[in-house]
């Protein structure tokens, strides 16, 4: 873990995210263009996690204009030879020290019902940052998705004090 390094992704690592999350096993694949975006429009809320130049674990989030206290995660993936070594923690860590995320008090994601380590990431979010964690649906499979992917359930953790975000990174 101590050689992994963390920084905002420039445009140049589009690529590799596209290929990261193609081998994740389980997240929707967006567009090129879609990861080119993240890592230019939205690099000051994104974080990539590299060893040895390889790309091992890749955070894309945004504060949504209309929540200006909310930091978004959009998808979330650590390669699967790194995962359960408290990668993904450190990658939301980097992200709400961000300048970028001062403002916020909450963090919120969706998830669908069968994924467990997401689940069991953002449980853990919550317990580090002495949050309440709730959760409704969302993005519902009939309704939403005409059949095409599994309801999404929103999760909202917060409000938390800063402090204790400072903590959590300083650890
Ligand atoms: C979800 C994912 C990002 C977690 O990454 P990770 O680096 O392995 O997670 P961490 O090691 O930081 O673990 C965070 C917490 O989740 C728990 N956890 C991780 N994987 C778990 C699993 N498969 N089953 C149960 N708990 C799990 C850890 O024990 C830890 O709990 P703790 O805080 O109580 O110690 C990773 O499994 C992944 O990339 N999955 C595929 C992509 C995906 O589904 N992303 C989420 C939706 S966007």
């Amino acid at each position: 873990m101590d050689a992994i390094k963390f920084r905002a992704p420039e445009k140049s690592d589009g690529a590799a995210v596209w290929e990261l999350i193609a081998h994740s096993g389980s997240l929707d694949q967006n567009s090129l263009y879609c990861n080119l975006l993240q890592c230019s429009h939205f690099a000051p809320t994104c974080v990539l996690a590299e060893r040895n130049d390889n790309v091992v674990g890749w955070l894309s989030g945004y504060v949504p204009p209309q929540q200006p206290d909310t930091y978004f995660v959009w998808q979330i993936c650590v390669d699967a030879e790194t995962r359960g070594q408290g990668l993904a923690q450190r990658l939301l860590r980097q992200a709400l020290a961000r300048d970028a995320c001062q403002g916020v008090r909450r963090v919120e994601c969706t998830i669908t019902r069968d994924n467990t380590a997401s689940w069991a990431l953002f449980v853990g979010l919550a317990r580090d940052l002495g949050a309440v964690i709730q959760s409704e649906l969302h993005f519902d499979r009939q309704k939403d998705f005409r059949d095409r992917h599994a309801s999404e359930h929103l999760v909202s953790i917060g409000p938390f004090c800063p402090d204790r975000v400072d903590r959590l990174h300083a650890a």
